[in-house]
């Protein structure tokens, strides 16, 4: 089968990760830090937080700006449930804002049209590895004085008017799952250029606890206070490894998929009704989806069979958060609630996108795609 993503790890990695396992710290070690070191230069930013997942990171952020109940959180319909969860789990209500048509990000105006005096703060996606309007989002988010999130996963290695992605908003969530541009196998962090963020974020990731235990052991005590509630959501040495030795080809991952997401734009120009998400000119997309709409009328559900069949294992990303039975009955949101959302998402076919995928690969689902389509 051709997934729709998968990691790459080659004799470097693996090598990174049995060096760690002869060591003497397998976690809250040397390389948590070199690996938030690490993600720190490519996010362009002072901090980076390493978590246990990108879950984790949108839970730390939300705690850090000190997101509780009664408190709105704004988050776009299309995306993973995490960004949403992530809210609630702090006892926050999320407030869907609804997508723009061509390139499924948040849409600002609806964004505006949902900010209330309970609003707390704005989460926005780079979906399928594509920055959002971050101008238009920050002067938005100025005017009323809230921050900004980004959900980060899927674009790390993306920039905006040549400023990375993780230096945009002021955190950043990101995921290093094996789906992602790099992997630990589970993993996230947050970045963000604010100390006390940063600060609360450390708390937060290991039980509210003030110390870890290689500063205690460095500093030769034992005691040890917690401050806060906190959960632990420590990532490991033996993960980080794996991460510094990923983070070191993501460049020439992300232009692989790049050159990927070429190939199928010029082949899929012939299918007729078919669409491609528009790509901002002022942002560089990172490509962790290649998301196609399909032809108004296309039975997704039979083209999707029809790949299976072909070995091409496609995937939808996403059914709006909204619609899930979850948010309907905790929440009462009802179809209708983000109309563009609703109504694109029932064309959106995410194909095979990662840096192993071969040219011949490439033309091998386009042909694919064709044939399910007739
Ligand atoms: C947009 C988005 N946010 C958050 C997450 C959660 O990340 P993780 O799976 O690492 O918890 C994901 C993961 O798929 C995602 O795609």
């Amino acid at each position: 089968m051709i997934p729709y993503g998968r990691q790459t790890v080659d004799d470097d990695d693996i090598n990174a990760v049995v060096e760690v396992l002869r060591g003497a710290w397998l976690t809250t070690g040397p390389n948590v830090e070199l690996f938030e070191r690490s993600v720190a230069a490519a996010a362009g930013t002072k901090h980076a937080v390493a978590v246990s997942n990108g879950t984790a990171a949108l839970h730390c952020a939300m705690h850090a700006l000190r997101v509780g109940p009664g408190d709105e959180v704004i988050v776009p319909a299309v995306t993973f449930v995490a960004t949403a969860n992530a809210a609630v789990f702090e006892g926050a209500t999320p407030v869907f804002a609804d997508v723009e048509t061509d390139t499924l990000t948040i849409d600002v105006a609806s964004v505006a049209s949902r900010i209330t005096s309970r609003t707390k703060a704005i989460v926005a996606v780079d979906y399928a590895g594509q920055p959002c309007a971050w101008d238009e989002l920050n002067a938005l988010a100025a005017a009323h004085g809230l921050p900004l999130v980004a959900d980060g996963c899927h674009a790390i290695g993306a920039s905006y008017k040549d400023k990375p992605v993780g230096s945009l908003a002021a955190m950043t969530a990101f995921s290093f799952h094996p789906v992602k541009h790099v992997t630990t196998g589970e993993g996230g962090a947050i970045t963000t250029d604010d100390d006390e963020l940063a600060s609360r974020l450390r708390l937060f990731r290991a039980h509210g606890i003030a110390t870890d235990h290689r500063t205690r052991e460095q500093r030769g005590t034992f005691h040890y206070e917690m401050v806060e509630l906190g959960f632990n959501y420590r990532i490991c040495d033996i993960q980080c490894a794996l991460g510094v030795s990923q983070l070191k080809k993501l460049a020439p991952w992300v232009e692989r998929r790049r050159a990927i997401a070429a190939r199928y734009r010029e082949a899929l120009a012939t299918i007729d009704g078919l669409e491609l998400l528009r790509d901002r000119p002022e942002a560089k997309n990172a490509y962790h989806l290649f998301v196609v709409k399909l032809p108004a009328g296309a039975d997704r559900a039979g083209v999707h069979r029809n790949l299976r069949e072909a070995g091409i294992a496609a995937n939808v990303h996403y059914m709006p958060v909204h619609l899930h039975p979850f948010y309907r009955d905790r929440f009462g949101t009802q179809p209708g609630l983000c109309p563009v959302a609703e109504r694109e998402w029932q064309r959106i076919l995410s194909i095979p996108m990662y840096p192993a995928l071969t040219d011949s690969d490439v033309d091998f689902v386009v042909n694919a795609l064709k044939t399910a389509l007739r």
